[in-house]
């Protein structure tokens, strides 16, 4: 749309649905500032396909004729086109997607066209229209989510025995396979897509028929439009489904969570990454150079992705607050609900969209995962937990492996290097069998429970997400 096309109408305000009753015409400030069609545009789609059902249903319960249903029909295909082709005009003194495509149609189709709104209103208009739309939108974001847990999968099997130091606040803590590292990230994701899948739910039901706040007194069927759009159900109260947004609200919960488990993920590539760590390197189409320094190589596209996190967090609290000081029912505010929910919705395609195919292009460096694992005491608690097993209390066996660990670093070496007679005047319990745990291969066998790190169950765990994301 552009402004052009706009103040080149001769009578501002004569295409308003509403002019009748006013004696002036609002000014272009306020004409600007209540529009919406330059961004509500993006539900053309969506109101078309809502439009069509609402039509058909009048048309069933003869409140309009089969011919005004044919030629709404024929108008809309028509209209569809346009705007597919880039050829529709926009119009900002039509206020918004609705009332200009509703202008459009009777301009194309006459009556028939202002029949269209019988027994609707533009409140339960949007909210159908923006469910239909977010409900595109989840299954999009569903789908990509699978896209992405299915590169780290991959990925995690090739690494299912590469051991790389665990960290709890960022020091090294004990052994686990890079494998098991990315599966943890596996698992988010895959409660990010049960969270859409659960919203999904709230989001597919049907506002239409709550007009603008009461109902309507045409003898309309609910539930046959509902059954037109794919809805699981009608909105029960004509005054919630109008009004509220919490479906909405959800959807951006749950994308602030999901682009929050990639920003934790790209925080870590960004430190994996870092010379200074060197476990991985990311393929050089997701990086770019420095303008001075010609060395660099930045992991540019991580660190916008944790950046880009912080605008989707703050839609969540955007809509919050849009939402909580509003009485029932519709109130104008609402439409300020559609720009935060695109921009939210964008940015989470987009990041797992580059996520998924980043995380293929990982890689990986075996050897330096190895060396920071000797830096760290990394097998100090299988010393511990090999006490124990030999009969001593584990806080007794804390106590002596404390004062080894202290010994090794004196000495400047890991603990698998101690002398056998070394380790023995820590605790007498000690044997020559203690360097089979002091390995780390030991230390990650040893964990071979549901959920632990060793190899074998890593495959396990690949298995079984891979048998889910096959059903997916
Ligand atoms: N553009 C409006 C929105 O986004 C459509 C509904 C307007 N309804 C009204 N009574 N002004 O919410």
């Amino acid at each position: 749309m552009t402004e052009r096309s706009n103040s080149s109408q001769p009578h501002e305000g004569d295409g308003k649905a509403w002019s009748g009753r006013f004696s002036e015409p609002v000014s272009d400030l306020v004409k600007r500032f209540t529009a919406s069609v330059f961004f509500d545009q993006r539900m053309a789609e969506q109101d078309i396909r809502g439009s069509l059902a609402h039509a058909k249903m009048l048309a069933r319960q003869k409140i309009i004729s089969a011919q005004d249903l044919a030629d709404i029909e024929r108008g809309m295909q028509q209209i569809l086109a346009e705007i597919r082709a880039g050829q529709f005009e926009w119009s900002l003194d039509l206020e918004d997607v609705h009332l200009n495509i509703e202008k459009r149609l009777t301009t194309l189709v006459g009556d028939a066209g202002k029949r269209l709104h019988t027994g609707r209103s533009r409140n339960d208009q949007v909210a159908t229209d923006i469910r239909l739309w977010l409900r595109d939108a989840t299954d999009r974001i569903i789908g990509l989510l699978a896209d992405f847990q299915r590169a780290l999968v991959d990925l995690a099997e090739q690494h299912a025995d590469t051991a790389m130091p665990g960290f709890t606040h960022l020091q090294v803590a004990q052994p686990v396979t890079f494998g098991h590292h990315l599966m943890a990230y596996v698992e988010m994701a895959r409660r990010d897509a049960e969270r859409f899948s659960d919203a999904r739910r709230r989001i597919n039901r049907l506002p239409l028929g709550a007009s603008a706040l009461a109902g309507t007194s045409y003898p309309i069927d609910r539930e046959f439009v509902a059954a037109e759009l794919g809805f699981e159900d009608v909105c029960e109260n004509s005054l919630d489904a109008v009004s509220d947004r919490d479906f909405a609200i959800e959807f951006c919960a749950a994308a602030a969570l999901a682009m929050t488990h990639l920003s934790r993920l790209s925080e870590e590539l960004i430190l994996w990454m870092s010379p200074r760590v060197g476990f991985i390197d990311l393929a050089d189409r997701f990086c770019t150079g420095s303008s001075i320094m010609p060395q660099k190589k930045n992991p540019d596209v991580p660190e916008l992705v944790r950046g880009k996190t912080g605008r989707v967090n703050g839609h969540l609290v955007g809509l919050l607050t849009l939402m909580k000081a509003q009485p029932l029912a519709y109130n104008k505010d609402n439409q300020e609900d559609k720009e935060p929910l695109f921009d939210t919705a964008d940015t989470l395609i987009d990041s797992l969209r580059i996520f998924a195919d980043m995380a293929s292009g990982i890689r990986v460096k075996p050897e330096a995962m190895r060396d920071a694992l000797k830096q760290g005491f990394a097998t100090a608690t299988e010393l511990a937990d090999y006490l124990v097993k030999k009969g001593l209390p584990f806080r007794d066996a804390h106590e002596a492996v404390a004062r080894a660990v202290r010994e090794a670093e004196t000495r400047q070496c890991d603990l698998p290097d101690l002398p056998l007679d070394v380790l023995q005047s820590f605790s007498g319990l000690v044997s020559a069998d203690v360097y089979q745990v002091l390995t780390v291969e030991g230390a990650l066998a040893g964990r071979r429970h549901i959920g632990g790190t060793a190899p074998e169950q890593v495959r396990a765990a690949v298995a079984r997400a891979r048998a889910r994301l096959a059903q997916a």
